[in-house]
């Protein structure tokens, strides 16, 4: 019989605020590959790149590793309903786990701000879905206000078992290294992801030893208020996930930052747009935008020479490309259907060379 799938609450209970009464469920988050960069690096002379790759999670994003502990916690405090305001990954992800436990998951997001590939999934999950005419800073401003009521456990990050469960990915990538990372590169949008990682890496360090990597966070240019320090009334970027005008998590992003030594700087759409084809060209890993968003920093500080060549360095790709096929695609044009001949495919092969 092949094993049963395990998650974070079996592999991490001991770094979890897990008790007898939590239940131990999982969708099989977690677990997710560290692949060595087979091109990107080496261009850049980067002898150990590697990318965490969080879209192989159950519902496709890092989302997985914290909802599944704030599940688990939401059920054992008594909640039927989970909800959450979205760019898209959260919602997908609650939806799944909300369906997995037999609750119901009520997921805010922005009209017009979602890939559809999330939309999508929230629907085939049996979320209720309100679009709201408005951001997602506003939407999680209205969300945060319904979290009082009884039976609802609100499960974006400000809920601290998402973070939680979300600094199970740094125990991973250490335990994939067999050290800790020199620097570790990653997109911020609610500031969220930064703060679990950097919380992870902390307690490991406390539990185990060695030294801690620089945390180099990227926001989009068109949004990105911890870069600017001050809020963005209306973010724009093609990067939709991490379209976040007002970050929860600022201030914890912001320490990350100040503690390791690191950065929070600024990626253009353009350069976003450049690593995301990169990825999936010269890697054959498939993300969605936001994702791209740690690789642009880095080949950005690498081009700068601010990057250690021979050091182990980690770029979090945080999501699925599958999610966003519009952003997938973009400029490129799927070729005419032809009669099925031997010279239509000899053709094809002729284009090679
Ligand atoms: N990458 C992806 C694919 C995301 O979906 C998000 C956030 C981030 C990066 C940024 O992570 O918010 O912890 O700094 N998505 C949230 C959502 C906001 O609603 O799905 P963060």
């Amino acid at each position: 019989m092949a094993p049963m799938a395990s998650g974070i609450i079996d592999r991490y209970a001991a770094y979890l605020p897990i008790t007898e009464q939590t239940p131990r469920i999982t969708l099989g988050e977690g677990s997710t590959p560290l692949v060595r960069s087979s091109r990107i690096g080496p261009s850049l002379g980067l002898e150990s790149l590697y990318f965490k790759y969080e879209g192989l999670n159950p519902s496709g994003s890092f989302k997985d590793r914290g909802m599944v502990v704030a599940t688990a916690k939401a059920i054992e405090a008594g909640a039927r309903v989970l909800l959450c305001a979205s760019t898209g990954n959260t919602s997908a992800s609650a939806s799944a786990y909300a369906a997995h436990c037999g609750l119901r998951a009520v997921v805010m997001v922005p009209a017009g701000g979602v890939a559809a590939g999330k939309l999508a999934q929230a629907l085939a999950y049996g979320a209720q879905i309100v679009v709201v005419k408005g951001s997602f800073d506003e939407a999680f401003a209205l969300v945060r206000r319904a979290a009082s009521e009884p039976g609802i456990a609100l499960v974006n990050s400000v809920n601290p078992y998402r973070i939680d469960g979300q600094k199970t990915a740094a125990f991973e990538v250490a335990e994939a290294l067999g050290q800790m990372p020199s620097e570790l590169f990653i997109p911020v949008g609610n500031a969220g992801n930064i703060t679990a990682y950097w919380r992870g890496f902390c307690e490991l360090q406390r539990r185990a030893g060695g030294s801690l990597p620089v945390l180099h966070g990227a926001q989009a240019a068109g949004a990105a208020p911890i870069v600017r320090g001050k809020a963005v009334p209306r973010p724009r970027t093609v990067a939709s996930a991490i379209r976040i005008g007002n970050p929860a998590s600022w201030m914890n992003a912001v320490a990350a930052r100040d503690e390791s030594g690191g950065t929070i700087e600024a990626v253009t759409d353009r350069e976003i747009m450049a690593a995301h084809r990169r990825l999936s060209r010269e890697e054959g890993l498939l993300v969605e935008p936001a994702s791209a968003a740690s690789v642009a920093l880095l080949v950005k500080r690498a081009q700068q020479s601010k990057v250690h060549p021979d050091k182990p360095i980690v770029c979090v790709l945080t999501g699925n490309g599958l999610k966003d096929p519009k952003a997938m695609t973009m400029g490129l044009k799927l070729p005419a259907a032809v009669e099925p001949s031997p010279r239509a495919l000899r053709r094809a092969l002729d284009r090679l060379t």
